[in-house]
């Protein structure tokens, strides 16, 4: 071994007991032991990080990943190590997955500076895996390669497809406002998710997998290839393969992916997409790692130059498997090739132009549509600024009804979780379709975790006489999966002593699309007077949440721990 070379394989990251010589001895006595040979434990070591999980159905094929990137890896010659981490699953994260987000990215980035490891294959797919693996592959630094699970495939019922969880949302709307009978719910129910994998519309398992495609962290076309296609067991052996080069070379390591030209790519396809809006979130967390800002107005920016062309659920019709039919996440990319920075790099060493210049022709124009023919006319996302979010507040324009992106009506205010679902059905609530509602605490400290509280119901009264949308303001996120005017992630939140905590009943609201203002109409000098008699909230008790309300960051800074940034 060459003086000046990191030391390799077995040989890294030994246990410190004071002496190299008989840590190693020991590391392959205990490997001994578990049958390998001194032959195997030469070989260029990937770890396979396996996020599989009886609590996460999403990772349902993950054992089958594993074994096919082991079959790569060893194909190539190296020797596959799979470990397990925090698997983190929407339905299955008590109170919200967003508050483990931050411990998975721990658990992925100690483990990946702990472990003797040449190179990383991170599994990930339901909302907060892959974020979590590439917050903490960035700061572990350690050459990472992505591969997503998959998308489920569409489900068939009664002449319609349905989509998690798109369609969950819109048939329990249904049955609330009594338009759907519980025997046609429960049909329904038995169809919605027909296979292992993530949600098959644009929520934020498949947005975060479009960005780790776009950003050159997966193979090309590994964003969409459905979880229980042969084609994304291909592409895992594939992957295992590629990853025993990245051991080998020890590139590319993430942070050299991860630039600002990667970032901006990442808004545009955001944007094109109708992404998740948890996916701005998640990018200002992982770009927070490599010390790069997410610019909201940046990406509020990008939003007016660039036109949803995918055509998919919630903005659309269609789902993740049709994209990826229709040519894939290259494919879009070539459709807004003159909106790209074509020479980001990606994890093989091609750059986006290569990859796009090489990746089948064949574009289908009804899913990924023309720039001059999008599904969507305007933006898709946007940055609202104002005295009730002075660092900025996020709207889904896509999945918005136009007519209510302007307006102005009085408030009915929410002042916790437990507040919301208290009396949102209540028959005496005050409520009229020209209401704004409004939920607080529910932000990253006040919740804590900043759960996907967002699209609070329409109180069942008016669901009831037929409203489908109000506006709704809140310091929480919301599904990828959901629609509505929703206004988000409001910041500073309301736990922080953000506006949010000063508005009362009654209160005028107004929010203005083209201005992209959101203000609370209320005097400077009463809102001082309100801002005097209001006290913080108490933190959790103990343990991880209350290290998570210490030290989280807003939802503008990606509510990662701020000792974790840079
Ligand atoms: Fe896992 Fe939707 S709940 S991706």
């Amino acid at each position: 071994m060459s003086q000046n070379r990191p030391p390799r394989g077995l040989r890294s990251r030994l246990s410190r007991y004071g002496d190299e010589e008989f840590a190693l001895f020991l590391r392959r006595g205990f490997l001994k032991s578990a049958g390998f040979t001194d032959e195997a434990l030469d070989r260029p070591i990937v770890g396979v990080l396996n996020t599989s999980s009886d609590f996460n159905p999403c990772h349902g094929t993950a054992p089958r990943l594993v074994e096919a990137i082991s079959r790569g890896v060893r194909m190539a010659g190296g020797i596959p190590f799979a470990f397990p981490t925090v698997s983190l699953h929407e339905a299955f994260s008590y109170p919200t997955s967003m508050l483990l987000r931050n411990l998975m990215a721990m658990d992925v980035e100690e483990m990946l500076k702990a472990l003797p490891l040449d190179a990383a294959v991170l599994i990930g797919g339901c909302d907060k895996t892959i974020p979590a693996e590439l917050m903490g592959a960035v700061s572990a630094d350690v050459p990472a390669i992505v591969i997503p699970v998959g998308a489920m495939l569409a489900g068939r019922h009664e002449g319609t497809r349905l989509g998690a969880c798109t369609d969950c949302r819109r048939l329990w709307a249904g049955f609330r406002a009594g338009e759907i009978g519980a025997a046609d719910l429960d049909r329904a129910h038995d169809r919605l998710m027909p296979t292992q994998g993530t949600c098959m519309v644009m929520g934020t398992a498949s947005t975060m997998a479009s960005m780790a495609e776009t950003m050159g962290f997966t193979l090309a076309g590994a964003a969409t290839a459905p979880a229980v296609s042969s084609e994304r067991m291909r592409l895992a052996e594939a992957t295992g393969g590629h990853a025993v080069k990245m051991a080998t070379t020890g590139a590319p390591r993430p942070g050299e992916l991860l630039t600002k030209s990667a970032l901006r790519n990442a808004m545009v396809v955001l944007q094109a997409i109708s992404g998740s809006t948890n996916g701005i979130v998640h990018l200002a967390a992982i770009a927070g790692r490599a010390g790069l800002k997410f610019d909201l107005d940046e990406l509020d920016r990008i939003g007016r130059e660039v036109p949803v062309i995918a055509d998919l659920k919630p903005a659309g019709g269609n789902f993740i498997e049709d994209l990826h039919a229709a040519g894939g996440i290259p494919a879009l990319l070539r459709r807004l090739r003159d909106h790209l920075d074509l020479a980001a790099k990606t994890v093989t060493g091609e750059t986006l132009g290569q990859v796009i210049e090489r990746w089948a022709p064949y574009t289908d124009d009804r899913i990924i549509r023309r720039l001059d023919d999008p599904v969507v006319a305007g933006e898709a996302i946007a940055v609202l600024r104002g005295n009730l979010a002075p660092d900025g507040a996020i709207i889904k324009l896509a999945a918005a009804t136009p007519a209510l992106c302007t307006h102005q009506g009085p408030a009915l205010v929410f002042d916790n979780l437990d507040d919301l679902s208290a009396r949102i059905d209540d028959p005496a609530l005050p409520v009229t379709p020209g209401h704004v509602l409004v939920l607080r605490n529910a932000g990253p400290v006040g919740a804590p975790g900043m759960p996907e509280a967002g699209a609070l119901p329409i109180p069942k009264k008016l669901a009831q006489a037929g409203v489908k949308d109000m506006v709704r303001i809140s310091d929480a996120r919301m599904s990828g999966t959901a629609f509505g005017t929703v206004v988000l992630h409001a910041a500073p939140e309301a736990a922080k002593g953000g506006p949010l905590a000063l508005v009362r009943d009654g209160d005028q609201i107004r929010m203005d699309r083209a201005s992209r203002r959101l203000d609370l109409l209320v005097d400077e000098a009463e809102l001082a007077r309100r801002r005097a008699a209001w006290k913080p909230p108490a933190l959790p008790a103990r343990g991880y949440a209350r290290l998570y309300a210490e030290r989280v960051t807003q939802a503008d800074q990606g509510c990662d721990f701020d000792f974790l940034s840079g």
